[in-house]
């Protein structure tokens, strides 16, 4: 990297740096006790992500690529299906390791985290927990290896954060279900062989009449739509999912008839952890990269790390970021302990996606003219960071849902 500065003569800051080894800045890690497993994983996966999505990864996203050689390798280590047990061929893991795991495998390449965060918890999660045991087999064991991936379809072009009007319908014919209607920003869309899908079936009684499916990919009667063109996490597909007369069989129904609303905001409980931990990895990799640029930029005849106004910026960024980690972890937690855990992920994945766009800005504010430019990772952290205010629930839906919380806490 300091080569390619120094060949486009990026001024005094390129020839005077190099970025190759950034410091590791995880002093929540030394101040939280995690047990031995949990730290092993953590820096087995900061290893992986440093060997290989950091190099990599600003190709990528050049390019539009997906990961499948590091999903396959992710799959080898067991990324792919943290806490599903050993007999479904899973990791047999828990919901704090997930996070862990998802935050240091986005710290290097947040599409590849995504791509993980969506298989673990919004495909493998529901059939996990609503699944017959003949379904997990069927449709869990294939998807923890990396050899297939799935993905999860609620959102529809007409409807986003009012997930309960979903307009995707399917109707039993003798023993099939004919789905029709269409699903929008849809992840891992182009890579997925199969897909949880909620679609109405009784459109009079509004968010009780839905109902999950599981499709496979490719299937008769259902295409893809043109890949999203996105600001950030690039290397992750994004695409409507188009069902036309798609027929599979009755017993693809997930759950039972008329619990899909349900299955869907449990899901997404689970996948704003997911989320909140992608965010964090993307904070995390744009503090290092601006601690890292302020110790060795010299302006007025010293490092920038010793003026006051970046230390106050380098304070607030670490401040929001370990504050936000340890609302996710104790939302991870509270669900491997078996408590309720909606207002806790919420307030996670909020405090995480924004202190994720707020680093990732003033990390460029910090770099200046190199943060602007492609040569550094913080224009694409800053990129990649403003999807999670957006996915699995936007910032004031994830309001919502606290306030909602709040409120039924205390009227008991
Ligand atoms: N767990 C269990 N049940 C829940 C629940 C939860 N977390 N949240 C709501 N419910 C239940 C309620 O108890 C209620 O049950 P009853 O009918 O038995 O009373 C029912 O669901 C309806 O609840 P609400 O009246 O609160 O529902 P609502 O229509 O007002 O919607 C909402 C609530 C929170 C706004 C919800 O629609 C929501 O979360 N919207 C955002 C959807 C979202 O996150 N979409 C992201 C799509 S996935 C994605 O991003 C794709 C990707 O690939 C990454």
């Amino acid at each position: 990297m300091a080569a390619t500065l120094l060949a486009r003569g990026g001024g005094a800051a390129a020839r005077a740096l190099t970025f190759g080894c950034l410091r590791q800045l995880h002093t929540v890690y030394q101040t939280v006790e995690l047990p031995e497993t949990h730290q092993m994983l953590c820096q087995t996966c900061r290893d992986f992500a440093e060997k290989e999505l950091v190099p990599i990864a600003a190709q990528l996203d050049k390019e539009h690529r997906f990961p499948a050689e590091q999903v396959k390798k992710m799959g080898a280590l067991g990324l792919l299906a943290m806490d599903v047990p050993e007999e479904y061929k899973g990791a047999g893991l828990d919901y704090l390791a997930y996070s862990i795991a998802v935050e240091e495998i986005s710290r290097g390449c947040a599409s590849t985290g995504v791509i993980m965060s969506v298989n673990n918890s919004l495909y493998l999660g529901p059939i996990l927990k609503f699944g017959s045991e003949e379904q997990k087999h069927q449709w869990i064991a294939p998807f923890t290896s990396g050899d297939k991936i799935g993905c999860f379809a609620l959102s529809e072009p007409g409807n986003g954060s009012d997930a309960g009007a979903a307009s995707t319908v399917a109707r039993l014919d003798g023993n099939e279900w004919v789905l029709n209607g269409t699903k929008a920003w849809i992840t891992n869309a182009w890579d997925a062989s199969a897909v949880v899908v909620f679609a109405t079936t009784d459109k009079s009684q509004k968010h009780k009449g839905i109902s999950a499916f599981l499709v496979p990919m490719p299937t008769p009667g259902l295409s893809l739509g043109k890949k999203e063109e996105k600001l950030g996490i690039r290397a992750s597909s994004t695409a409507n999912l188009i069902f036309e007369d798609c027929r599979i069989p009755k017993a693809n129904l997930l759950g039972q008839q008329g619990m899909g609303f349900k299955i869907a905001m449990q899901t997404l409980d689970s996948g704003r952890i997911g989320i909140a931990s992608q965010a964090l990895g993307i904070a995390q990799g744009a503090l290092d990269c601006a601690v890292d640029y302020a110790e060795k930029r010299l302006a007025f005849g010293s490092p920038i790390s010793k003026l006051q106004a970046i230390q106050f910026k380098l304070a607030d960024m670490a401040l929001a970021l370990e504050g936000a980690r340890l609302l996710t972890w104790r939302a991870a937690m509270l669900k491997d302990n078996g408590k309720p855990y909606t207002k806790e992920a919420a307030m996670a994945k909020l405090a995480a996606s924004e202190a994720a766009t707020a680093i990732s800005h003033q990390a460029i504010q910090i770099l200046g003219g190199m943060g602007y430019v492609t040569e550094m990772p913080a224009e694409r952290h800053y990129r990649d960071a403003r999807i999670t205010e957006i996915y699995e629930g936007t910032s004031e839906i994830q309001r919502l849902v606290i306030a909602g919380q709040l409120l039924k806490e205390y009227r008991g």
